[in-house]
């Protein structure tokens, strides 16, 4: 191994000639054509390309919400395209963390309830569930509003509670798809730079969709899916 490789942190996940086809009536659409990148523990990747080119597509992939045509994918080095629907499932709760663009908060809970809900389904105790989503919100700068139910928050607030509830299962990989696309430009830098505060503190990896060069440029690799292909991009 040489000195550069030593120095590199592990391999988290890892995905090769993974391709992936809609199938609309008689016509098979395909969307990703043998998309091929490694990303390492605590990189911080932005995932580009215009709307409708795959990212949501790749993103739910990585995140074992879909299984791809074909192709192969390791996470932890274990092969995640053999794993049995159980394993699936508990490596999806246990190692991801996923925020969209909507937010997605169940709008009669309060923040607090928001954030201790992925616990709850866990099995974990109110009380318990409650304490750590507490500790989540604090991280997010929203101690403050634990009380507040969504409607009750702005924009960039819920995106911090949706934040905050990623974080609660502990999880080593964030998936956000355009988690600031519902955001004006201050705020979505203001998220940003949470997310990547969140990957210095803690080294969580980090991939985030983006529309936006200037946000994409904050991370250490832009991705581009273009074509149905996946490029590293230098923009
Ligand atoms: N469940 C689906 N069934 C059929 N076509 C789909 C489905 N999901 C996505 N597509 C198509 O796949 C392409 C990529 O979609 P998507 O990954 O959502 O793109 P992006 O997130 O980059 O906007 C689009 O043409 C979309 O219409
Ligand atoms: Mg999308």
């Amino acid at each position: 191994m040489g000195i550069a490789e030593s120095r590199s942190p592990p391999v988290h996940f890892s995905l090769s000639e993974i391709s992936q086809a809609y199938r609309m009536g008689e016509e098979v659409v395909p969307v990703l054509k043998r998309v091929t990148f490694t990303v390492r523990r605590g990189e911080t990747c932005a995932l580009l390309g215009t709307s409708g080119s795959g990212k949501s597509t790749l993103l739910n992939i990585v995140g074992l919400l879909d299984r791809p045509d074909s192709g192969q994918y390791h996470f932890n080095d274990r092969n995640m395209l053999t794993a049995d629907a159980d394993e699936l499932a508990l490596i999806r709760n246990r190692q991801f963390g996923f925020v969209f663009q909507a937010f997605n908060l169940l709008p009669r809970l309060t923040a607090l309830d928001n954030v201790a809900l992925p616990l709850m389904y866990r099995g974990i105790g109110r009380r318990c569930a409650r304490d750590a989503a507490s500790e989540q919100l604090h991280r997010v700068g929203l101690a403050d509003r634990a009380e507040h139910r969504p409607a009750e928050l702005s924009g960039g607030q819920r995106q911090r509670v949706a934040i905050a509830r990623a974080l609660v299962g502990q999880p080593s990989v964030i998936l956000a798809d355009e988690p600031t696309g519902n955001l004006d430009t201050a705020t979505a830098d203001d998220i940003v730079t949470l997310l990547l505060a969140l990957n210095q503190e803690h080294g969580v990896t980090l991939v985030v969709v983006t529309h936006d060069v200037a946000l994409a440029n904050r991370f250490s690799r832009k991705l581009e899916v273009r074509s149905g292909e996946l490029y590293e991009s230098l923009l």
